[in-house]
């Protein structure tokens, strides 16, 4: 299936990176390392489905493609990969990336269980040489989520005491029926895996470790093998508390996240992606100059989504840097999943302590039974 570049020699201060897997979301990968050509330049394309290859490295005139990632890694050496393949792939895919001296951009859930994503971080190259695994948590790169943060960590905010973090997607019958989804052994998890995980990530990444989490999950209305819903109690180190809700049936669909800080209400409405007039604030009784000053001064104008990643993760792998977000960033995120799974199967509170190597929901998200 190799075919040999046509093109004009590669510019050779760009990065030269691969995608893997040619589906729905790989379109969203090559458009935004296009948008950036001065730094990356889309050298070769993988898909065991060559009807899927060919359509797209023709649309996106990709000049390499392979049906196999070993030979593609072995002959294109690319300094990147992207693998943006279904989610059962991901850990064999990322140690063969990390072998052969690539580093690797994975789409969520980049694992499948704490056991894989703790032998990816284990395959990883020396800081700052690298190579390494970036987890692709989009939300975390948009201007507002960075706003908040720079707010929370100087303290503008105060303490943050409460939150709300909702994912109220809707996904029919037909969208489980694809054979990977909804399966325990190929997505890892119904919603709480592959749809709350990214307010779930963005949560963290704002406010921080959590200590330990009380959960329910149900099956409700799809055939399905995982839970569609999930609920959770979530406590944090610095002790502020959240209310969680994973659910892929509900018609009126909404991402949602609320922290109640101190000194003001930090709201965050949108489905898919934000911007910054996503984003309010409403500021304590006393306090409203202040923070609506120290509001406006912070850093605006991008949006969330897989540019905005992209171009943290070039700048990164060229500056010798450690990867937005790395294999400790989306682990904790990751055990917060294995938590509430953990919790929901055992009807009990279960502590960040407890999901350690040789546990049952350290090894499976499931924990190797059928919970539900
Ligand atoms: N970040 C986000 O917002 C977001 C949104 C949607 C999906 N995703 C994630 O992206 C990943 C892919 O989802 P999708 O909807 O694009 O899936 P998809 O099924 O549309 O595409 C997957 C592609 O991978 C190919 N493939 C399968 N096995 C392969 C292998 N061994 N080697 C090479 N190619 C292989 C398939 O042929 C297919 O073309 C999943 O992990 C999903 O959770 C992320």
């Amino acid at each position: 299936m190799h075919e040999p570049d046509q093109t004009a020699p590669e510019a050779p201060d760009r990065l030269r990176v691969a995608v893997v897997g040619t589906g729905n979301i790989a379109r969203f990968h090559v458009e935004a390392l296009q948008s950036m050509p001065e730094s990356a330049s889309l050298v070769a394309a993988v898909d065991v489905d060559p009807d899927n290859l060919a359509l797209f490295t023709d649309r996106y005139g990709i000049p390499q493609r392979y049906g196999d990632l070993d030979r593609m890694l072995c002959e294109v050496r690319p300094d990147l990969v992207h693998l943006c393949t279904p989610p059962g792939m991901h850990h064999g895919q990322v140690l063969a990336c990390l072998r052969s001296g690539a580093s690797a951009v994975v789409e969520k859930p980049p694992a499948l269980s704490l056991a894989e994503m703790e032998e990816m971080a284990a395959a990883e190259g020396p800081i700052g040489q690298g190579p390494w695994v970036a987890t692709v948590f989009q939300h975390r790169f948009g201007s507002g989520a960075r706003r908040v943060r720079a707010l929370a960590e100087s303290g503008e905010l105060g303490r943050p005491l409460v939150a709300v973090c909702h994912t109220h997607w809707f996904r029919d019958q037909a969208y489980f029926d694809v054979p990977w989804r909804g399966r325990w052994d190929t997505e890892g998890g119904g919603p709480t895996m592959g749809h709350g995980i990214h307010q779930m990530d963005l949560l963290l990444a704002l406010l921080g470790d959590w200590t330990e989490v009380s959960a329910t999950a149900r099956r409700q209305a799809r055939v399905m093998e995982t839970e569609d819903v999930s609920i959770g109690h979530i406590c944090f180190a610095n002790g502020a508390v959240a209310a969680v809700v994973n659910s892929v049936l509900s018609p009126r669909e909404e991402s949602y996240i609320r922290i109640d800080f101190e000194r003001a209400t930090v709201e965050l409405r949108h489905l898919y992606g934000y911007g910054d007039d996503d984003w309010t604030i409403t500021p304590a009784p006393g306090f409203e100059e202040r923070v609506k000053a120290a509001w406006e001064a912070g850093e605006s104008g991008v949006n969330s989504g897989h540019a905005a990643q992209v171009a943290h993760v070039l700048s990164a792998l060229r500056a010798k840097e450690a990867p937005p977000v790395s294999a400790t960033d989306a682990l904790r995120t990751m055990r917060l999943v294995a938590g509430i799974y953990a919790s929901a199967a055992q009807h009990r509170t279960v502590t960040v302590g407890e999901l350690r190597r040789g546990t049952r929901y350290y090894e499976r998200m499931h924990g190797g039974g059928s919970p539900w």
